[in-house]
């Protein structure tokens, strides 16, 4: 079965003073705490068995906000981390909670417009590897990018690259086999000294078993306070599916 895991460390400097008391993930988004929708979209394609890792200074506020999962329907776990040392990094706290099984790993930051349950779909239906969802976007400079060839298979993915070679951003929803855990051993810190998800998701494709769907309407990573105000904006607007 596979099971959920919602990836909300990080310190949101980028949203200070927003998050002195409290962690991105938390703050009012639609017209609840962030953190809610990345639950509803697993709950909505029947993950309920889910892991939230958050950083020690905010897991006490995860715990208030979240509960044991009753209230969705689903439950909980937490894990500390307790370095940011990058997505990867904070994934491999995941390993014991995978027990060898197949995982949806979603970033708490990121809101979608629709539900992703065809991309878990597709996953299930898939015999090995991983799956990322991409979207075309404007900025994509500001994320991984992934490149595909004629065949529309993934060539490469560049970490925040200067000279985009598409505008296919990769989002924070990722779905692994067990394997992404020996594969998180493997990475090297990245030139900003994080595990990054991307080296991840290129060993993957180097493997032959990175497969992508596509984001189906609007997406954002809700990091700064414009991308913050759109998320507010997409959710007071699509709550039907939640
Ligand atoms: C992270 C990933 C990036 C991805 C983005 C999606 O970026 O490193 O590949 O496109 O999430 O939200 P970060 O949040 O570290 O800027």
């Amino acid at each position: 079965m596979l099971k959920g895991v919602i990836l909300a460390g990080g310190l949101g400097t980028r949203l200070y003073p927003l998050t002195k008391v409290t962690s991105k993930n938390l703050l009012p988004v639609g017209n609840e705490p962030m953190v809610f929708h990345c639950v509803r979209q697993l709950t909505s394609a029947d993950i309920t068995d889910i892991l939230i890792v958050t950083n020690p200074q905010y897991v006490g506020d995860f715990v208030n906000a979240l509960g044991s999962g009753k209230d969705f329907g689903c439950e909980f776990t937490y894990r500390v981390q307790e370095e940011a040392k990058g997505i990867a990094h904070a994934l491999a706290l995941a390993e014991g909670f995978a027990n060898n099984g197949k995982i949806a790993v979603l970033l708490g930051d990121n809101i979608f417009e629709t539900s992703i349950q065809h991309a878990v779909e597709d996953f299930q239906a898939q015999q090995r590897g991983a799956r990322v969802l991409l979207k075309q976007v404007p900025d994509p400079e500001r994320y991984g990018v992934a490149v595909l060839n004629g065949n529309d298979r993934i060539v490469a993915i560049e970490e925040k690259p200067e000279h985009p070679k598409s505008d296919y951003a990769v989002v924070g929803a990722y779905f692994y086999d067990a394997s992404v855990f020996d594969i998180i051993r493997t990475v090297e810190p990245s030139a900003r000294g994080e595990y990054e998800v991307t080296a991840v998701n290129n060993a993957y494709m180097h493997r032959g078993e990175l497969e992508y769907s596509f984001v189906r309407g609007k997406w954002v990573d809700a990091g700064t306070f414009d991308s913050l105000s759109e998320a507010h904006q997409i959710l007071l607007n699509s709550l039907d599916w939640h």
